[in-house]
């Protein structure tokens, strides 16, 4: 028998409103608090929710899962922290998979998850480095659960409800989401990176097609081939030229 040790959930501190999730651990840890290593936050409302570049994150209070964990992966060097963003979409992935096999669950580099070309979920993740060390991270997930309507101009939001047609318990899926966050990340700790790394890379939106994608600003025919150092996204041209881009550089065009 294999034993389960949950770390992330351990504590679990739910609020009402807040401006941000990952921003009020970020704050909590600043003024001094002794959060232990797993400790999540839990909001039903977030009024100024953070998305990746200086974006805002939509969710509707009371509907979705907005949530963020405090962790301390010692074992993971700070040049690899993308191995983090890894972690965190596969374990979302592993729990919107495990609703429905039957719908196109993708993780679009670098961290969204998509079903049947839409955004279902986002993270962000910050993470405190001191010299090749992570000292902390505060990993944030929203999840669009049961929202039906989006107002931001996000591009092609979509909900579990929308897709599923079925409202969803929001506690069953905080439960359901932390335990394969907690399998996850104990395979990632036992230091054996590659089932995690493997599912990212079978799991990943448009991985090996041709498609249009944004690159410094030009429509380019591209094929997303893997990652390269740092997770960058690494692509092959017509004319078979490699290039490897970061977030700045590259937008998929859906
Ligand atoms: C993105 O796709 O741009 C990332 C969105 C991340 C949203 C989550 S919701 C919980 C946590 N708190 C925030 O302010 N943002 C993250």
């Amino acid at each position: 028998m294999t034993t389960f040790n949950p770390i992330i959930g351990n504590q679990i501190q739910k609020l009402q409103s807040v401006a941000s999730t990952n921003e009020f651990l970020q704050k909590e840890i600043k003024k001094g608090a002794d959060l232990k290593e797993g400790y999540v936050v839990v909001a039903n409302s977030q009024y100024d929710g953070k998305g990746l570049e200086n974006n805002n994150w939509e969710s509707a209070p009371g509907l979705n899962l907005i949530l963020s964990a405090y962790l301390k992966p010692s074992f993971i060097e700070a040049q690899d922290q993308f191995l983090l963003n890894k972690l965190v979409s596969v374990s979302v992935l592993d729990f919107i998979n495990s609703l429905s096999s039957r719908t196109s669950n993708k993780i679009k580099w670098p961290n969204d998850i998509y079903v049947n070309d839409r955004k279902v979920s986002g993270i962000l993740i910050n993470n405190t480095i001191g010299g090749n060390d992570i000292l902390y991270s505060i990993i944030g997930i929203g999840i669009n659960i049961n929202q039906l309507t989006f107002n931001s101009d996000a591009p092609n939001p979509v909900s579990l409800r929308q897709i599923f047609k079925t409202e969803l318990n929001l506690d069953e899926c905080l439960r359901s989401f932390l335990e394969f966050f907690n399998k996850r990340y104990n395979q990632l700790k036992s230091g054996d990176f590659r089932y995690i790394e493997r599912e990212y890379i079978d799991s990943m939106y448009r991985y090996n097609e041709w498609h249009l994608f944004n690159i410094n600003d030009k429509g380019v025919k591209a094929r997303i081939i893997g990652l390269g150092e740092f997770g960058r996204l690494r692509l092959v041209l017509e004319g078979n030229t490699t290039i490897e881009c970061d977030m700045k550089e590259i937008k998929f065009m859906i």
